[in-house]
């Protein structure tokens, strides 16, 4: 994201494929404050860093962090762009550019064929129908730093 939003043109599109899990209804509430409300990227690096620690120490074990990875990792990557998204969103309306993160949905993947019986979920090309619709279709200003699924917002917070 440091890399590739800098270099968006007029009318261009950055996102980031995150995941349902990526939102604060799966994460402790007592963990919300770390990734809730962050302004930067810096900010959201130092919370993924002090998980990072946390599962090194023994402590996230411990404490309130989920065992599944796929979890912390997604609320920060959304997280991520939300703190971006506030950073660029007048500029960004007015160049036209669109920053958000999506969920794909439940695809058939050698990955998540490790974690799940995804024998009837999309398939990689069916998944990348709505996706490609956010890269290559209108933008949708309510979109703007937001999870998308299906071009539908999905909720941030829990309540
Ligand atoms: N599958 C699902 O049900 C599901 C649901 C929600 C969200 N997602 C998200 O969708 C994304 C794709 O998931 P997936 O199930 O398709 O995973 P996947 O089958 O493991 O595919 C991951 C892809 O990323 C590439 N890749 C991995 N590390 C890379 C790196 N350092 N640089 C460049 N490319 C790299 C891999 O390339 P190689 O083939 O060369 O290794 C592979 O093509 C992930 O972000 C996942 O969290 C998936």
């Amino acid at each position: 994201m440091r890399a590739f939003a800098p270099l968006l043109r007029d009318g261009g599109r950055l996102v980031i494929v995150a995941s349902t899990l990526g939102t604060l209804h799966y994460l402790a509430p007592v963990l919300h404050d770390r990734f809730d409300g962050l302004t930067s990227l810096d900010e959201v690096d130092a919370q993924v860093a002090a998980w990072r620690d946390a599962v090194k120490d023994g402590s996230a074990r411990a404490g309130a962090w989920p065992g599944f990875v796929n979890i912390p990792s997604k609320i920060a990557q959304v997280a991520a762009v939300r703190a971006l998204a506030g950073q660029r969103r007048a500029e960004d309306a007015r160049r036209g550019i669109l920053l958000a993160s999506v969920c794909p949905g439940m695809i058939n993947t050698p990955t998540s064929a490790l974690w799940w019986d995804v024998s009837g979920a999309a398939t990689p090309a069916q998944a990348a129908v709505p996706l490609l619709d956010l890269a290559l279709g209108p933008v949708d200003p309510a979109h703007y730093g937001q999870l998308v699924r299906y071009g539908m917002v999905l909720p941030w917070r829990p309540f």
